[in-house]
């Protein structure tokens, strides 16, 4: 008896303690933005200059992640992510794809510049075929400010990255505390650190690393997208462009697109979408030749109605339905990937 109680004391005391048990492996993928950025002093909470900080620093600066994940980190980028172009957009789909066909991947958190964060997310929602977790997060202060918001909301990336519930709920958006789909979230405010919303509200909360969840979303995303980023070649999309309405239209920048080679332009129109009455001619004239319209709304809440406004049925053109006008040109790219017929972009835009 007494050799039975001693093996089994041996080979409890082998068990390592709790809190060094493996963690799941979270790749950190920077690409810029605030988050990395450097003011010159702690009350320089706006101006400063972003991309600056190297990932492993940001890593290192937040000694708790380890109590979270095994984290590594991989220098994607280091540009302000108004800067970015399809060629980075599509460097950084197809780094985060490879990492997350490593089997010891758990999860991948991108820090991001807040100003195009939910066009990137947007895009590996729907290009990406994992369940694995893929978390943009950025922030809206340097980390040399007063109260820097980076530093949460990478700890929160990070617990959320490495979490079971993340698996397959489509790519997440951290920011502020709240978790939001990257399909429907924007950036909102463009100075304080609530500036993330979406009118269909955030999927949950990660408080003090626990993830709290609260909707799901029921677009197509991931692994239910017919778009893959491995059978993109290449490092450009189709051309598409964004027309912003206001009062007194002219027809000079559809037109000045059109010539140079815009397969689709993105029509930002007033309201539900509308088109001023000067401009309906150049629109039938271009979707005639083959420049596919859709139309989406400068007003950030709300969804733009078919036939409403306009006899979108009699033009052949298309509505955005609830994406805002630069997702919605992340959406007619990758769907002219597949098709230049309206009635199947039209689908598209109702499915993701
Ligand atoms: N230049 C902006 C960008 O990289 C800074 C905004 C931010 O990251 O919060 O998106």
């Amino acid at each position: 008896m007494r050799k039975t109680w001693s093996v089994l004391g041996l080979s409890l005391s082998l068990l390592l303690p709790l809190n060094s048990w493996a963690k799941n492996h979270v790749v950190v993928v920077a690409t810029g933005g605030t988050i990395a950025g450097a003011g010159a002093s702690a009350s320089n909470s706006a101006t400063y200059t972003a991309a600056k900080v190297p990932v492993q620093q940001l890593i290192n600066a937040i000694p708790q992640l380890k109590e979270l994940a095994d984290v590594s980190g991989v220098q994607a980028l280091q540009i302000a992510s108004e800067s970015i172009t399809d060629k980075e957009l599509l460097s950084v789909a197809r780094q985060v794809n490879s990492l997350l066909k490593k089997p010891d991947v758990h999860g991948v958190v991108i820090t991001h510049g807040t100003d195009t964060l939910e066009e990137t997310a947007f895009f590996l929602n729907l290009v990406i075929a994992s369940d694995k977790p893929i978390v943009l997060v950025g922030a809206m202060r340097p980390a040399t400010a007063l109260s820097a918001d980076g530093p949460l909301n990478l700890y929160s990336a990070v617990a959320l990255a490495a979490s079971d519930s993340a698996r397959g709920k489509g790519v997440l958006v951290m920011m502020n505390d709240n978790i939001y789909a990257a399909r429907d979230v924007s950036k909102s405010i463009n100075i304080h650190t609530d500036a993330f919303q979406s009118q269909w509200g955030a999927l949950g909360s990660v408080v003090e690393g626990k993830t709290y969840w609260f909707r799901q979303v029921s677009k197509r995303f991931n692994q239910q997208s017919e778009f893959n980023i491995e059978n993109i070649q290449g490092d450009q999309l189709p051309n598409v462009q964004i027309v912003y309405a206001a009062t007194n239209m002219s027809p000079d920048a559809y037109l000045a697109y059109a010539k140079n080679g815009a397969q689709a332009i993105i029509h930002a129109g007033t309201g539900n979408g509308s088109v001023a009455a000067q401009i309906v001619p150049t629109l039938k004239q271009l979707q005639q030749q083959g420049i596919q319209i859709v139309r989406a709304s400068r007003v950030a809440a709300g969804f733009v109605l078919r036939n409403a406004e306009q006899p979108d049925d009699q033009y052949g053109w298309v509505v955005a339905h609830d994406l805002n006008p630069q997702k919605a040109r992340i959406l007619t790219a990758l769907a002219l990937t597949k098709s230049k017929d309206a009635k199947q972009l039209q689908t598209m835009f109702w499915e993701y």
